[in-house]
């Protein structure tokens, strides 16, 4: 007997989580991407094959290697609790360095914020999407002591490090598992930070990204798209990103202004 659509998403769902590499991630992205591969390829096979490659490209590709989070937790357990404490900032260094997002960051963290975001601050309360590892930035960030930081992304495990690290050094803080293509987080915040992200979120879905932006309870919202793919070709992007971004804007009456973020393409909307 066939089975029912949602029967063979159940299916799909289990084949694709069965790999360690997509079990942490949200179930949510996971049936979304499954429904449409099921719409369009042959048979389950062919549909589990292109879900697993298109998690790949939209998670799994920037990180390398498996990121051992309960190594980590064993690190955090020993340091001192003071942010800006030496020891602990070459420790953030040296985990953001296994998120291919983050790694790329790490030579111009001492100004890239400041540049960004010094306009703004003292930031009170962030919300960073998709956030990868960037939340381990906070110290090179020109935020208040008592900042509230809400992240973020796709990965249980990684948000699950995330809440362990804001505990430990006593940050007013919480990450979160969201799918952005289907879920928009309404906090009312300050700045909203979209790193680097909307290219992924295109490769779901076309509309997310605008309807993201309209959505978001955000004062500022800084926007970035990498200057180079992940594996290092850079022709043409800035130009299809730029014109990506104003098409994503066209018709809304925020103030935008292009930003120095070095690597980066960035923007800031003031809504
Ligand atoms: C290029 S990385 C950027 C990470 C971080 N914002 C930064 O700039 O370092 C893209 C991030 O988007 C996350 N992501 C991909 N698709 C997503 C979705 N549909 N919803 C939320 N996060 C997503 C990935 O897991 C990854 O951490």
């Amino acid at each position: 007997m066939m089975s029912s659509p949602t029967e063979q998403l159940e299916e799909l769902f289990s084949l694709v989580t069965a790999a360690d590499k997509y079990a942490s991630i949200s179930p949510d992205l996971i049936r979304e991407i499954g429904a449409k591969e099921l719409a369009k390829r042959r048979n389950l096979k062919e549909a589990v094959k292109e879900t697993r490659n298109k998690l790949h490209q939209v998670g799994s590709a920037y990180q390398e290697k498996p990121i051992p989070y309960s190594a980590w937790l064993d690190e955090l357990k020993d340091l001192p609790n003071d942010l800006h404490d030496e020891q602990v900032k070459t420790t953030l260094k040296r985990q953001m360095s296994m998120h291919a997002s983050t790694a790329e960051r790490l030579s111009i963290l001492p100004h890239v914020f400041n540049d960004a975001l010094g306009s703004i601050a003292p930031l009170h309360s962030i919300l960073d999407l998709a956030c990868g590892l960037n939340p381990l930035c906070l110290p090179w960030m020109p935020a208040a002591a008592e900042v509230e930081y809400t992240a973020c992304d796709i990965y249980a495990d990684m948000t699950g490090y995330l809440n362990h690290y804001f505990e430990h050094f006593k940050i007013n803080g919480s990450a979160f598992v969201c799918d952005l293509t289907q879920t928009i987080p309404q906090n009312s915040v300050q700045v909203a930070l979209l790193l680097k992200t909307i290219p992924c979120l295109d490769q779901v879905d076309k509309n997310a990204a605008k309807h993201l932006l309209a959505a978001l309870k955000a004062k500022y919202i800084l926007v970035s798209f990498p200057a180079h793919s992940l594996g290092g070709k850079s022709k043409g992007m800035l130009q299809n990103y730029e014109t990506r971004f104003n098409q994503l804007t066209e018709g809304e009456s925020w103030k935008i202004t292009k930003m120095d973020f070095t690597g980066e393409l960035a923007f800031m909307i003031e809504k």
